[in-house]
C-alpha cells in the first residue's frame, strides 16, 4: 500500500513521517548543542554548515511531504476518540506541519540576514542563496537577532508539541489500546479484536 487509505497510512506516509522525525530531533539537539560551543572554533563552524545542509534536506521534505498529503487524506481518528481530542489531534499535526517551514525559513532568513555574511553551500557542494530580509526587520544585525529569537521560540514550541504528540501516541498504545500507533508504523491491515 502506497498510498493511505481510511484505514491506515501507506508505506510513503510512513517514510516521510519516521525519517522526518529522526531528522528533525537530529536538528533539535544539533541545535542545542551547537550553540553552546566557542563561536570562533572551526569545529563549531562545521557543526553550524551541517546543521544548514540537514535544515534544508527537512525543508525539501517537507515541500513534498505537504504536497503528498494533500493528495492523501489522513486515515480515519478512531470512534472512541472525544470531539476535543480530534480537534487537539488536527490542531496538533497542523502545526507540527507549520513548524517544519517555520523552522528552516527562519534559519534560511537568520543566516541571510548576518552582518557576517557567511555563504550556505550544503554539503559542502551546492550554494544556497541569501533571501532577501524584509526591511521591517531593521538593519541587518537587528534583524538577525530577531530571526535568531524567532528560529529559538519556533524550536521550543516545537519541543513541547512533541512532547505532548509523543505522549498522545504512546496514551493511544498503551492505555486506549488503539489502531494509532501500529498504523503509523506499519501498512499491514488491523488484527480483528477477538
Ligand atoms: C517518537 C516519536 C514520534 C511518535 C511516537 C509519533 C507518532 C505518531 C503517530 C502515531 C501518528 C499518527 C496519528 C494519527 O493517526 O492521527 C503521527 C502523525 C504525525 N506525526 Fe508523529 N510521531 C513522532 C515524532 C514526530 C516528529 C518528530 C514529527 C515532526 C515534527 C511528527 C509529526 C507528525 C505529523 C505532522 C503527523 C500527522 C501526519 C499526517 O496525518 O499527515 N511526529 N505521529
Ligand atoms: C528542522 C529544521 C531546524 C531545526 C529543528 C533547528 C533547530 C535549532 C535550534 C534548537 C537551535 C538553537 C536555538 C537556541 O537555543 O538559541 C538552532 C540554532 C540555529 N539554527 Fe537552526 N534549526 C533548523 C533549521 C535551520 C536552518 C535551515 C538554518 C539555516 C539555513 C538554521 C540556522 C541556525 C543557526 C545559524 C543557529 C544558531 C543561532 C545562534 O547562534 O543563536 N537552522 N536551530
Amino acid at each position: 500500500m502506497i498510498r493511505n487509505t481510511p484505514g491506515g497510512y501507506g508505506r510513503v506516509a510512513i517514510a516521510f513521517h519516521w525519517s522526518m522525525a529522526v531528522l528533525i530531533v537530529f536538528m533539535l539537539v544539533l541545535g542545542l548543542y551547537m550553540h553552546e560551543l566557542p563561536q570562533t572554533d572551526p569545529a563549531t563552524f562545521r557543526l553550524y554548515q551541517l546543521h544548514k545542509s540537514v535544515g534544508f534536506v527537512v525543508l525539501a521534505l517537507a515541500v513534498l511531504r505537504l504536497f503528498w498529503r494533500f493528495l492523501n487524506p489522513a486515515p480515519k481518528l478512531p470512534d472512541t476518540m472525544k470531539p476535543w481530542e480530534r480537534l487537539a489531534a488536527h490542531a496538533g499535526h497542523i502545526g507540527l506541519y507549520a513548524l517544519m517551514f517555520a523552522l528552516p525559513l527562519s534559519g534560511w532568513l537568520m543566516v541571510s540576514a548576518s552582518p557576517w555574511n557567511i555563504p550556505t553551500v550544503l554539503f559542502d557542494v551546492l550554494p544556497v542563496p541569501h533571501l532577501p530580509v524584509p526591511e521591517a526587520l531593521g538593519q541587518k544585525a537587528e534583524a538577525e537577532a530577531t530571526l535568531k529569537t524567532v528560529h529559538a521560540l519556533a524550536a521550543y514550541t516545537l519541543v513541547g508539541l512533541l512532547v505532548a504528540h509523543i505522549g498522545a501516541a504512546l496514551k493511544h498504545h498503551f492505555i486506549a489500546r488503539d489502531e494509532t500507533l501500529r498504523r503509523m508504523v506499519s501498512t499491514a491491515p488491523a488484527k480483528s479484536a477477538a
